[in-house]
This record gives structure tokens, sequence and C-alpha cells, in this order.
């Protein structure tokens, strides 16, 4: 994104360490993944995070490249789960191979992952992996309460923000956390970059909810709708029921009640509710709160202003993406 010379360091070494070996069909996948250019935010937030406080960023680059190594572990399995085709405009890893590959690839990137976080002086690793454990097992819990949703009715709007606090936001804190910890940030600074990750994870996962619907399909990547096809309980969605006339209400009941409509039809008559109740407005007027406390937590981090631009910019970004 914004900060060329800390991507390239970060894409240098998984060009050069993360290199397919024998079973192909194990690595291979790996490979694809990694190097297909995502937009890696969360190795950026480690090492930011870690130059917000002045620390080697020498010393966090492997760490931040594990923590890249994860999500993207997180993505092979994850669209296994949401049944999604394309991903960063290329076939998903179980597309292109197979179930049982990605599954496989994902389960040897989650120690692959651990192999980069704990490449770093050895004061940080118990710290580095405290902290990553509590992240992997919170995107779990995230994911199953994701897929419970998928055929729950009723899921409260505070159901709804606990799942992508768990799924998404706390990988972001975390991968700040780890930036934090190598660059000897104090309890109270991590306190608040944690803070500031998880209100920046929530606005994160509500653009990305947004960009399923809103999105100009050219940049996407992803399929147009694919949340909608299979009934994801998103803020757009509950957002919608909350404001829905009885009409409304009960088309979008009906429609959310089975993956089984013609797609297209299902997410015309979806948008056309979304947009009788303005809800692109309200999602991102949710997303402007969440990033209102973002940036409270970030101005009580206890270092120079000016120290704290890259990471706010990075954070403005993110909210006006289009992938
Ligand atoms: C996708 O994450 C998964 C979510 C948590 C929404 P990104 O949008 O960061 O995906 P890439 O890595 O840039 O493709
Ligand atoms: C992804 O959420 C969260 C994790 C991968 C842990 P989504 O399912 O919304 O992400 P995309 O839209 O597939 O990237
Ligand atoms: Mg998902
Ligand atoms: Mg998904
Ligand atoms: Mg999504």
């Amino acid at each position: 994104m914004n900060d060329t010379h800390l991507l390239k360091k970060i894409q240098h070494v998984i060009q050069t360490e993360i290199v397919s070996k024998q079973p192909n069909l194990l690595y291979d996948p790996i490979v694809y993944s990694l190097s297909q250019g995502g937009k890696q935010i969360r190795p950026l937030f480690t090492l930011m995070a870690c130059e917000l406080f002045d620390g080697d960023i020498e010393k966090a680059l492997y760490p931040a490249v594990g923590v890249e190594v994860f999500h993207n572990f997180t993505l092979l399995h994850d669209d296994i789960m949401d049944k999604a085709p394309i991903r960063r405009g290329q076939p998903t890893v179980y597309k292109k191979w197979n179930e049982n590959v990605a599954i496989l690839s994902g389960d040897a990137m989650f120690a692959v992952a651990y192999d980069f976080l704990i490449r770093t002086d050895s004061i940080y690793v118990q710290r580095i992996i405290q902290a990553f454990n509590r992240v992997a097992i919170g995107v779990c819990e995230g994911q199953q309460y994701d897929m419970d949703f998928e055929t729950q009715d009723n899921v409260a709007i505070s159901e709804y923000i606990n799942m992508i606090r768990l799924k998404t936001s706390v990988l972001l804190g975390g991968a700040l956390e780890i930036g934090g910890i190598i660059g000897h940030a104090s309890d109270s600074d991590l306190k608040h970059l944690c803070t500031f990750g998880e209100n920046i994870g929530l606005a994160f996962q509500l653009q990305d909810d947004w960009l399923d619907v809103y999105s100009d399909v050219e940049k996407f990547g992803k399929v147009h709708g694919g949340d909608i096809a299979v009934n994801k309980k998103t803020f757009l969605y509950l957002k919608a029921l909350e404001l829905a006339n009885g009409e409304q209400s009960k088309q979008l009941k009906h429609y959310f009640s089975s993956t089984n409509f013609d797609a297209k039809k299902k997410f015309n008559t979806v948008l056309s509710i979304y947009n009788e109740l303005n809800i692109s407005e309200h999602t991102k007027s949710e997303m402007q709160k969440y990033q209102g406390f973002a940036m409270d937590a970030l101005s009580k981090i206890s270092v120079p202003p000016l120290f704290k631009d890259p990471l706010k910019g990075l954070a403005e970004i993110l909210l006006t993406r289009q992938n």
C-alpha cells in the first residue's frame, strides 16, 4: 500500500524463503497463495508497530512474515468453508487443486507460521507465541460463529460484532502487538495498540462486508455477492432486517433461508432492499464509529504524534480500499 520500503522487505523474505519442495501438491499451493500479492497489511502493521517504538524492524521481519503466512492459511480454509471460487482475481486453492490439498497445505502453513514467528531474539519468543496462540484460538472461535450464523435466525448486531472481532480483529491486534513487543513497548502502550488494532479490524471487516455488495467488480478480486449467496449474516443484512418494513423483512428472511435460489435474482432482490434502506450509508457510518475508537486509542500511545502517521495513514487507506 503506501509503505513500499517495508513492503519490499516483507516481499523479499516471502520470495526467498517460501519456495516449493516435494511433494509439490503440498508446497505449490503455499507458494501460490503467498505470491499472489494480497495487501499484506498484517505484516505491515507488525513492522509499523515496531517502528512506532523505535524498535529494530530487522528483528520483527520474520515474525511479521509469520503473521502473513498464518493469515494466508486461514484463507485456504475459509474459502472452502465459504464456497468461494475466486480470491485476488484467481482461483482459490481448493478450486485450483482440491479440498484435501487446501486443508493439508493450510495445516503446513500453520506450522510454517510458527517457524517464522520464532526467528527473532529469544527474549521475545515466549511473549510472541503467547500473543499469537491467543489470536489463533480467537480466529477459530470467530470462524465457527460465522458458520453458525449462516443457519441461525435472530443474530443480534452485538453478536455479529463479537464474531468479526474474533475472526478478523484479533489478528490485526496481534500483528501490532508482536511488533510492539519487539519494539519494547510498555504494557499500557501495548494495550492501546491492541485496542487500535481491534477497532481498525472491526472497521476493516465492515468494509469487507460492504465490498461484497458494493465493490467495483473489476477491482474486487472475489465473487460479487458471495456472502449473500451463502447467507452470511453480515452487518448489511442485520441492519437491513432491523430497519425493514414487514414486506422487506419477509423477503430478506425468505432469501436467506436457503442457498438454492437463482444467485442473480437473490442478489438483485437483496440489493434493492439494501438500497431502499440506505444500508451502504449505515455501514459506512458504523465503520466511522470504530475508526474513531481506533484513533482515540492511537492518540493515547506515549510516543511523539509524528511517529503515528504511518499507522494512521494505513488505517485510513484500509477503509476506502477497493479490494
Ligand atoms: C481477507 O483479508 C480476510 C478478511 C479478514 C476480510 P484481506 O482483505 O487482508 O486479504 P488479502 O490478504 O489482502 O488478500
Ligand atoms: C475472513 O472473513 C476471516 C478469516 C479468514 C479468518 P471473510 O470470509 O469475510 O473473508 P473473505 O471475504 O473471504 O476474504
Ligand atoms: Mg469467511
Ligand atoms: Mg470468506
Ligand atoms: Mg468477506
